[in-house]
């Protein structure tokens, strides 16, 4: 059976996706005709049709062809599931997968949306379910969660082969239980969630919780 999503790989082949040093986002090059880029990240850019709107599009830079491996037989092993996109199929360097509607709890923060508990607890039960199935939740920050009608999708799944626990989600849940309230239905501008982005990135694993919060808090509020 001819899948719809065959046509747009090939329409997409024209778009190439290069990542960059230091964490930064990919940059894209090429046309993609009718297709529009709907995110970036540090390892892939995500197109959708508008005429095919139910399908996300996941390029890879060409260099990182065994990800995208990765990625599919991590949501194959994930099966189906509330918390996760579906993924529909990999082919070279692009993966399908379900659109998701929603914005990312990095935009949240951006333009003052209410992050309400039940999506932080969402993200708390999908990490209990990702164990279940035998994998590591790792990876998990504020670009890679949608807030999705009041609930909370995650929608990069590609580190969760890896060992170790990168203590991201710990560190973000502590501080929306201690810290939230203060920034609830404020727009905080970019360049302070850059900045404490960029601190937080830079911070040593010698470095606790309390030690990078506490720096936080006196630049902010100097005391
Ligand atoms: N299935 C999807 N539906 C809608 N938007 C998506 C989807 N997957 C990714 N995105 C958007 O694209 C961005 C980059 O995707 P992501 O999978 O995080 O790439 P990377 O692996 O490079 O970090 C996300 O932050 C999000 O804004
Ligand atoms: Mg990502």
């Amino acid at each position: 059976m001819e899948h719809p999503w065959n046509q747009a790989i090939d329409a997409l082949s024209t778009v190439h996706v290069k990542s960059n040093p230091n964490n930064e986002p990919v940059t894209v090059s090429g046309d993609a005709g009718e297709f529009k880029c709907i995110g970036v990240g540090t390892d892939a850019a995500v197109f959708q049709n508008p005429s095919q709107p139910m399908y996300a599009y996941k390029i890879y830079d060409a260099d990182k062809l065994d990800k995208v491996e990765v990625e599919a037989s991590v949501y194959k092993q994930l099966g189906d599931s509330p918390y996760f996109p579906t993924c529909y199929a990999a082919r070279g360097e692009v993966l399908v997968l379900s659109y998701e509607s929603g914005t990312t709890l990095f935009d949240c923060i951006l333009q003052g949306v209410h992050i309400p508990k039940q999506a932080v607890q969402d993200v708390e039960d999908a990490r209990d379910y990702v164990r279940s199935k035998g994998l590591n939740p790792r990876d998990i920050h504020l670009k890679n969660i949608l807030l999705q009608d009041g609930r909370a999708k995650i929608i990069d799944v590609s580190e969760y082969v890896l060992p170790g626990n990168d203590f991201r989600w710990e560190h973000l849940k502590r501080g929306y239980d201690q810290y939230y309230h203060l920034i609830d239905g404020s727009s905080v501008p970019f360049w302070l969630v850059e900045t404490v982005r960029k601190w937080y990135n830079q911070t040593g694993e010698g470095s606790s919780y309390e030690e990078f919060t506490n720096k936080v808090m006196k630049f902010l509020f100097k005391k």
